[in-house]
């Protein structure tokens, strides 16, 4: 089975923060977890290179949008090994190939008759790069997310007929319930069609930066249509994962599975996407997950713009790759929003990754090395504790299939206590102080080290970094989905020290 998954490609007219970060984690345990269970994964992220936004950024520092995208592509670029994020491509639509190939789709949707030259005039938000219909235009006309004026724009576009997929759309929203996630924004989604559709722009004037229309060279691509095809343009040159050389990667993988994005650009995802590959005779994805916004202290979206962010290159140095990963996981309902900040990251690293965890994790592994010369009990496990993993890895599995992160990961915290509370009712250093409590020790060691590794199996695809010391310490090293079944096949393997894995900081 395939699965394609991608995150939106993130704009260059800023560094990283904090937001994108949020989406390429996100998106990078689903990836892990698919290839946990044998999927055959391909996880793509990348850069948006093109438009208003670059090109003003660019005017603003008085470079070229060109340096300014390759400047900052190389910091997008940098950030996927630094979050751990286990990418297969990085794509940037200033790539030769992405321009080739967003020109052949475009040209097909132009020969295809969807598209005519027209005037345009109307709000436009330079940041979102977006032209609002009127339900998007907050009080005074100002942009609801960016909260800047809008532009009047009056200029000669080509239009994409968007309005004629109005019921082709509509149909799709009423066979496929799940296309859009969560149910709420499927609702918006579909609101928003209901509302009404109008044609859109598909290419400016106005603009140099950007891919040239092949059958009329003065303009240029309008960036949402230039940058929704990387999707598909990606798997048309990407080098195929190591194993797989020669493979047609659009044959494998196209169309996506998921599509994970904010909610910033639902209308581009749930509308425009599909209506955009109905034209051009591809098949759709099968969905989009709409997650929320991470909001700053103020209560308000974290946007380079409003100075309210927090640095995941901060958090990672002070706590760790993994902290910051768990608690975006852990900390935010994925598909709500939620205020975030280093307050809290710290609270969670030190209540569950050093003392839930990280904890259970150093107590099991020092009491076999003290009572059992390291050596893991070749006993029956314990009853009692592993009944409380029953269907622990098929509610895990359910989950992710919904891309529900934070309740998997609910889940399996809710059996990291149940383990901590084990250790105290069984009181092994109790039962080593009598020799007749002997086998009762046995069990209880051989089960503590079994849940260890299933948790860790479970929690790997969040915390890849600290779940694979641990794994390793347990000799357990294997990572596939399978092995998250709780079983007596850990007797007689010999557990080496470990380093607490959260330590204080
Ligand atoms: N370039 C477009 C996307 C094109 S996809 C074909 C774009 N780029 S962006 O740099 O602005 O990044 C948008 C994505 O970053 C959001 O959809 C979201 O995934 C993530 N986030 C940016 N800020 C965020 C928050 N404050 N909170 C959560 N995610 C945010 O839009």
């Amino acid at each position: 089975m395939s699965y394609y998954i991608t995150t939106p490609i993130y704009y260059v007219n800023a560094q990283p923060h904090l937001g994108h970060a949020y989406t390429t984690i996100a998106t990078d345990v689903l990836a892990r977890h698919m290839r946990q269970r044998g999927q055959d994964v391909f996880f793509l992220t990348g850069t948006d290179e093109h438009g208003e936004p670059v090109a003003d950024a660019a005017h603003a520092q008085g470079v070229t949008p060109q340096a300014l995208a390759d400047r900052n592509a190389e910091r997008f670029q940098a950030l996927m090994p630094r979050l751990d994020a286990s990418n297969d491509f990085f794509i940037r639509t200033s790539d030769e190939q992405h321009k080739a190939r967003v020109q052949e789709v475009l040209a097909r949707v132009h020969a295809n008759g969807h598209t005519y030259k027209g005037l345009y005039e109307g709000w436009y938000c330079p940041r979102c790069a977006d032209f609002k219909v009127e339900n998007e235009i907050a009080e005074g006309n100002r942009c609801p997310i960016h909260e800047i004026g809008l532009e009047r724009h009056l200029e000669e576009n080509w239009f994409f007929r968007l309005s004629a997929f109005q019921d082709r759309l509509e149909r799709l929203y009423a066979e496929q319930a799940d296309f859009v996630m969560p149910p709420a924004r499927f609702n918006e989604a579909r609101a928003f069609i209901a509302s009404g559709l109008q044609d859109v722009s598909l290419s400016r004037a106005r603009l140099k930066w950007g891919v040239t229309v092949p059958w009329d060279p003065d303009h240029v691509f309008y960036v949402w249509f230039d940058a929704l095809l990387n999707y598909y343009t990606a798997l048309t040159y990407a080098p195929a994962p190591p194993g797989s050389e020669g493979r047609d990667l659009v044959k494998e993988f196209w169309p996506a599975s998921f599509h994970i994005i904010g909610k910033d650009i639902l209308k581009f995802h749930t509308v425009f996407w599909p209506a955009l590959l109905m034209a051009a005779e591809l098949p759709l994805p099968g969905h989009v997950f709409v997650h929320g916004f991470l909001l700053g202290a103020d209560g308000r979206k974290m946007s380079k713009s409003l100075g309210n962010v927090l640095d995941p290159f901060e958090v990672m140095q002070e706590l760790g790759t993994d902290a910051l990963r768990f608690y975006l996981a852990r900390d935010v309902p994925f598909g709500g929003d939620g205020t975030v900040g280093i307050d809290a990251v710290r609270s969670r690293y030190q209540s569950e990754l050093a003392n839930d965890y990280g904890n259970l994790a150093s107590r099991t592994l020092a009491m076999i090395r003290r009572y059992r010369d390291g050596v893991v009990p070749d006993v029956a496990v314990d009853p009692t504790l592993a009944g409380a993993f029953d269907g622990l890895a098929e509610r895990v599995a359910a989950c992710l299939d919904q891309a529900d992160i934070t309740t998997a990961l609910e889940e399996i915290w809710i059996r990291v206590r149940r383990c901590n509370r084990y250790v105290e009712q069984r009181a092994p250093w109790q039962l080593a102080k009598d020799p007749e409590q002997a086998p009762a020790l046995d069990a209880a060691l051989a089960s503590l080290a079994e849940a260890v590794r299933v948790l860790s199996v479970l929690l790997h695809p969040y915390m890849p970094d600290s779940t694979g010391t641990l794994l390793a310490a347990l000799a357990a090293p294997e990572l596939h989905y399978a092995g998250a079944a709780f079983s007596a096949t850990g007797g007689g393997r010999t557990v080496s020290a470990l380093e607490p894995l959260f330590p204080k900081r």
